[in-house]
């Protein structure tokens, strides 16, 4: 018998492809002849949607003027990528939008899956907690086979998560807690061992930076990543530098991943020329092998086979495409993904917050007066120019930058929805949401300072030890 699946790759792959063709035609007509928006949009909805298709029956991504190769299953899902999308790697985040990248698009281009209302639930009878409201909210906001990861968790099957950081510089801001916050909340929830990559070497590699201060970032970023509240028993945090060279475990998984990747593939996933260092080009290798339970025998002794939960902002998915496309041909489960959106820069969501640029970023060691001013002086505001207009036809908080971080940070759901409803209709000014934001963020970064000083160095040697951690497996 045949299955649903194998008729429609019987319906020709061609005839998918040339039918594709054709539309991405009509949509640059329709844009060329400035057709009415309506006619554009469901154009490029059913675009969409054919793409989505002909990558579920080829397992491969739509690219004009390269029909479906037989056998070929292209890693590089992002190279669909048309004139005027939003770009979306590990070194850039742009679009033109001031709401912000259109995720529901990424996730076609990336070919990962949404986190619906189903999934939210899900999580929330399996764990038998209030979903976080990173969930409940769409800030994280895609995944890749985190279904398999509950259906194995509801049989007693267990994983670990892995998440990460590149220290760049000592300054860490308020975004880049997002992650951590979130995974904090996983390992509560799930009570699973958690592993944190810190790549000294990237940055090293990739900054005009020397060896010893990127490991002193590392140090000192573990202390704010502690803070986050990491359950001491259940955590190991890594330096590069200092774990690859201490753990051969690690460092075969290493050489195994790039037995297994050409420069071929890295250089479309990651765009490297030929003029990148080869360091850059072999690290994406150890961005992967943690991904693998055996790169931690003090932890899972030599199973290979304890899944993996990444949870990350979208610009790492590239990372562990590829790593999902080695795992099963060095026989390991491919890590599952959780995929958070970005945190919106001060000027606006057309770029993410960025520790260079002092004026888009609130940092971890601000002070209340600093927070203060720099919201009031530098937020985006989706507000009118005068108070008469703003009373009269209301507020925007799809891009007031300051509606955006209270999503991220104000916990009560009722009192957020009550500001996004008060900021629209116009009761609200931006001065009063502004405060609202203000006195959401002073106190939360106030006590982040009070953890962080009560992370000694004798702490931060306890968690980057290798060691056993206590979980149930
Ligand atoms: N490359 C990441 C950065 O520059 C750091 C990182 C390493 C990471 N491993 C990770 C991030 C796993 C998320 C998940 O910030």
């Amino acid at each position: 018998m045949m299955s649903e699946s194998e008729t429609a790759t019987d319906l020709s792959v061609m005839d998918l492809y040339n039918h594709l063709t054709a539309q991405g035609e009509t949509v640059r007509n329709l844009k060329t002849n400035k057709a009415p928006k309506v006619d554009i949009d469901a154009a490029v909805q059913l675009l969409l949607k054919m793409k989505v298709d002909y990558k579920q029956v080829t397992g491969q991504d739509y690219k004009a003027g390269c029909p479906p190769v037989d056998g070929l299953v292209s890693i590089d899902n992002d190279s669909a990528v048309e004139e005027g999308d939003d770009q979306v790697d590990p070194w850039t985040v742009s679009t033109s939008n001031a709401k912000g990248v259109d995720y529901d698009k990424l996730i076609v281009r990336f070919g990962s899956s949404k986190i619906d209302q189903e999934l939210v639930d899900r999580i929330a009878r399996v764990t038998g907690k209030t979903p976080h409201h990173f969930l409940r909210r769409g800030i994280f906001f895609s995944h890749r086979d985190m279904h398999q990861i509950l259906d194995a968790y509801e049989k007693q099957k267990s994983f670990y998560l892995y998440t990460g950081r590149g220290p760049s510089s000592e300054a860490m801001h308020v975004g880049h807690l997002i992650p951590f916050i979130f995974t904090k909340w996983l390992q509560d929830a799930f009570d699973v061992p958690l592993v944190i990559q810190l790549t000294d070497d990237e940055k090293y590699l990739w900054k005009d930076l020397s060896q010893e201060e990127c490991h002193r970032y590392a140090v000192e970023n573990a202390k704010d990543i502690i803070a986050c509240g990491f359950d001491v028993n259940k955590t190991f945090i890594f330096s590069d530098m200092d774990y690859m060279g201490s753990s051969p475990s690690f460092y075969r998984n290493v050489v195994k991943i790039q037995k297994h990747v050409t420069f071929n593939q890295v250089k479309g996933i990651f765009g490297f020329t030929d003029s990148d260092c080869i360091g850059k080009i072999s690290f994406p290798a150890i961005q992967a092998a943690p991904s693998f339970s055996n790169s931690f025998p003090q932890i899972f002794g030599d199973r290979k086979d304890v899944q993996c939960l990444i949870p990350c902002a979208i610009d790492q998915d590239p990372y562990f495409r590829m790593t999902r496309d080695v795992a099963p041909r060095i026989g390991y489960p491919k890590p599952a993904l959780l995929h958070s959106t970005f945190f919106p820069a001060l000027q606006g969501a057309q770029t993410k917050m960025s520790a260079s640029d002092a004026n888009s970023s609130i940092f971890l060691t601000d002070t209340p007066k600093q927070i203060k001013n720099k919201v009031n002086k530098h937020a985006f505001s989706g507000g009118k120019d005068t108070v008469e207009e703003h009373r009269k036809f209301g507020g925007n908080p799809d891009v007031d930058v300051s509606f955006m971080y209270l999503t991220f940070f104000l916990e009560d759901d009722e009192q957020l929805e009550k500001i996004r409803q008060d900021y629209s209709s116009g009761a609200l000014l931006t001065g009063e949401l502004k405060k609202c934001l203000i006195e959401t963020l002073q106190p939360m970064i106030t006590a982040h300072q009070e953890k962080r000083k009560l992370v000694t160095d004798e702490t931060v040697k306890q968690f980057m030890s290798p060691r056993k951690l206590h979980f149930n497996s």
